[in-house]
């Protein structure tokens, strides 16, 4: 039986494109999405290019739904072999109004969420004899944005818990790396893509001056699953055409441009 990957957040963006790079391999592909629709339109695309995939509906932030993720991953497929930790949400809020409702809704999420998920998985891969756990990060993680107090602040954590779990997990032949996406062509950023000016700014600041394709975050996530990357662990791999090398305020206009 070919290998298992569960990729949370998968209905579209970042996480569609990558279950789709891992059908593409070979992968058998568990897709996940807080909608249900969107989770299975990817697992029936998958399918219809003679690929394997199966539909898991869980919002990543709620424990029970996340124990159902992984045991029905396991049920249909036997076993994990590499989980992606990719369902991630934004809400921009100036520091001085954000409610406590609106930290938690993303550091639920995004933190929560992908500890939730590692540790399900992580139980079964210690039992099966090893794995991989890919947690999307930001180049948030390293760069303060203006109005993302939660959001940054999320992602400077996984950045500790990629790490953290790097140390307890590789005795169980579990490696634990992260990706940090610079901005990438998504729905999440659609209102930037829509802005002519916001773009021309954000664009100046990125050194390969365009934004990245999913399918891009996607060549990484399969590259750190492949044999090639069989010694790395604890890692954060930025790709992001050079993005993290600016600030992320622009200091002639005074305003964030990412
Ligand atoms: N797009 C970018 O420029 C960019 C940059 C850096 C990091 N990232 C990170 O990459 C990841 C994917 O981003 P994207 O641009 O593809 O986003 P997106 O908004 O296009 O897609 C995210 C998907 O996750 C799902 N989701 C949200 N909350 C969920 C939950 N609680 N449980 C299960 N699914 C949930 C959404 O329904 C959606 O289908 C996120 O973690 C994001 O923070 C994106």
């Amino acid at each position: 039986m070919g290998k298992v990957v569960v990729i949370t957040g998968s209905g579209r963006g970042i996480g569609k494109a990558t279950a789709l790079a891992f059908a593409k391999e070979g992968y058998s592909v568990v897709t996940n999405d807080k909608y249900a629709k969107p989770a299975e339109d990817v697992a029936k695309e998958i399918i219809e290019k003679g690929g394997t995939a199966y539909p898991i509906r869980a919002d990543i932030s709620n424990p029970a739904e996340v124990d159902q993720l992984i045991t029905g991953a396991v049920e249909k497929f036997g076993r994990i072999d590499v989980l992606v930790n990719n369902a991630g949400i934004q809400n921009p809020k100036e520091f001085l109004e954000m409610s406590v409702e609106e930290w938690k809704s993303v550091i639920d999420v995004n933190l929560t969420g992908t500890f939730l998920c590692s540790q399900r998985a992580a139980r079964c891969m210690a039992k099966q004899g090893g794995g991989l756990i890919i947690n999307i990060s930001s180049v948030h993680q390293v760069i303060p944005r203006p109005l993302y107090a939660h959001y940054a602040a999320s992602k400077g954590g996984v950045n500790l818990l990629t790490e953290t779990m790097a140390l307890e997990l590789s005795d169980k032949n579990i490696r634990v790396n992260a990706i940090a996406p610079g901005a990438i062509e998504t729905d999440m950023n659609k209102d930037i893509m829509a802005d002519i000016k916001k773009k021309r700014e954000l664009l100046s600041m990125i050194p390969m001056h365009r934004m990245g394709k999913p399918e891009e975050i996607a060549d990484m996530a399969v590259f750190l699953a492949s044999d090639k990357a069989k010694y790395v662990t604890g890692a954060t791999f930025f790709v992001d055409g050079g993005l993290t090398l600016y600030p992320s305020f622009c200091i002639h206009c005074k305003q964030a441009m990412i």
